[in-house]
């Protein structure tokens, strides 16, 4: 099984009080392993509640998912905390960041769930913040940084875990030009190097074009790949 992300007939159907909300409608697709794909489509598509579930952080109403061949809804809590914290990295639209730590804090973070001892850890997210090109600003605090510098410290945080996928949701939604096209070769160098799948849902064709492929979605389901 050569796939990272398999979606077979996924449906997702939010409840709010007596009103169903249908996200996903019936969603099949595969990605292979080591692919660079970018998941394209109006607001309200469902790319956001695709990624969701894509990284195990929610389940779906019906069908099935395969995250590297394993389904997230068999797996116990303790499963599915290794699951999230070592297979999955995930690059949000706001950076979320935290403000009162350092660039080098925030990207220890997610080493702090693993049982690594305290010297790697550090050692660990300084290399990150090497692959970013951020070494030089490791003691820097968030809004002491640029917008492309943040997203580059979301992106160590992402990757220091040496996670199988990395899951970005518009990246560079809140990015000027310049930063946004720095942020899309850094993604793309760390697809090339590390051999991580990438996924990246945006709306700037730009950022979809870097992409060895592009999936529209529209009303939950997939209407043009290419
Ligand atoms: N937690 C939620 N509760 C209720 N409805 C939701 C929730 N999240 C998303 N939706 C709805 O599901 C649909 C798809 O949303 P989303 O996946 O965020 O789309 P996109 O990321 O493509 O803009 C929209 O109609 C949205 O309002
Ligand atoms: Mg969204």
């Amino acid at each position: 099984m050569d796939d990272a992300i398999r979606f077979e007939n996924v449906w997702k159907i939010y409840r709010m009080g007596k009103v169903e909300v249908p996200a996903l409608r019936g969603l099949s697709l595969s990605i292979r392993r080591g692919e660079h794909v970018a998941i394209m489509g109006p607001s309200g598509s469902g790319k956001s509640t695709f990624l969701h579930l894509a990284g195990a952080l929610d389940h779906p109403t019906k069908g099935r998912v395969l995250i590297e061949g394993r389904d997230p809804s068999k797996l116990s809590d303790a499963e599915l905390s290794r699951l999230r914290n070592k297979l999955i990295g995930f690059v949000f639209q706001t950076f979320n960041l935290i403000p009162r730590l350092t660039a080098i804090q925030n990207v220890i973070l997610p080493l702090t769930l693993q049982d690594i001892p305290q010297s790697e850890r550090r050692k660990r997210a300084e290399e990150a913040l090497r692959q970013v090109g951020l070494a030089h600003r490791m003691n820097h605090r968030p809004n002491e940084m640029s917008g492309g510098e943040q997203q580059r410290v979301a992106i160590a945080r992402a990757i220091v875990t040496r996670p199988k996928i990395l899951l970005a949701d518009e990246p560079t939604g809140n990015l000027d030009s310049h930063s946004a096209s720095e942020i899309v070769e850094l993604l793309t160098r760390l697809n090339k190097e590390l051999g991580v799948t990438l996924v990246v849902v945006t709306h700037n064709p730009d950022v979809g074009n870097a992409a060895q492929r592009i999936i529209k979605i529209r009303d939950g389901v997939v209407y043009e790949e290419n």
